[in-house]
């Protein structure tokens, strides 16, 4: 498997190049932050760093059948790293802000064009431009959210949803999700963009 050989070095420089000219920071008028207050979206952008991102992967099941999904998937980094770093058939993003979206589209076709390979078997990598609580999860099996900046009822909201969802078996974030059923697995330290933060990883028994 590529992911095997490429070692951490060649990866991060990599993805560094893909991303050099994406803009996470996003200036939103007054009208836009109460529009996207009252649809439960949380707009701070932030990302989970590349050796933390690993940390998931490697608590997380790597079933090849397993559907993992990034809640606000932001230029789409952790998704990709999901993607390159593990035999998942599926992977998914589902991201409000259309910039960011657009910005994610764009590494995630450039990676395909470099390396076509990890599309092969019918592997596929998906981004969603949406409000994640209205949006179809797709079966997703393994949930993560960067979750940090997300109000307390938008993380009730992302429990209440996970609950209506039964194929759910592991969920990842950064905040407690009050209202979720599954049980918490364990509690471990992780990198962002802004500073560490705790993961809270819920699992199936
Ligand atoms: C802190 S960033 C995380 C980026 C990326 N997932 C990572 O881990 O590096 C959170 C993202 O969630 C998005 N977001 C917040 N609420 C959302 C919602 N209800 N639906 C879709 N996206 C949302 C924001 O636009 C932002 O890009």
């Amino acid at each position: 498997m590529i992911s095997k050989i490429i070692d951490d070095e060649l990866y991060q420089g990599y993805l560094a190049k893909v991303y050099q000219d994406t803009q996470g920071y996003q200036r939103y008028s007054l009208a836009e932050h109460t529009l996207y207050k009252d649809a439960g979206i949380c707009i701070t952008y932030g990302e989970l760093l590349y050796p933390s991102a690993k940390k998931i992967i490697h608590e997380m099941s790597k079933d090849q059948n397993e559907v993992f999904l990034d809640l606000g998937s932001g230029l789409g980094k952790c998704a990709l790293q999901v993607f390159m770093q593990t035999e998942l058939r599926r992977v998914l993003g589902i991201e409000a802000s259309k910039e960011l979206h657009t910005q994610a589209l764009t590494a995630f076709n450039q990676v395909k064009s470099d390396f076509p390979s990890f599309w092969e078997e019918g592997r596929s990598l998906t981004l969603i431009c949406d409000n994640f609580l209205h949006a179809d999860w797709q079966d997703a099996t393994i949930v993560y959210s960067c979750s940090t900046c997300f109000t307390q009822e938008l993380l009730i909201a992302i429990g209440n949803k996970i609950n209506q969802q039964p194929q759910v078996k592991q969920v990842f974030s950064f905040r407690p999700l009050p209202s979720l059923k599954l049980p918490l697995k364990k509690v471990f330290a992780v990198e962002c963009s802004w500073d560490s933060a705790l993961c809270f990883f819920y699992a199936k028994r």
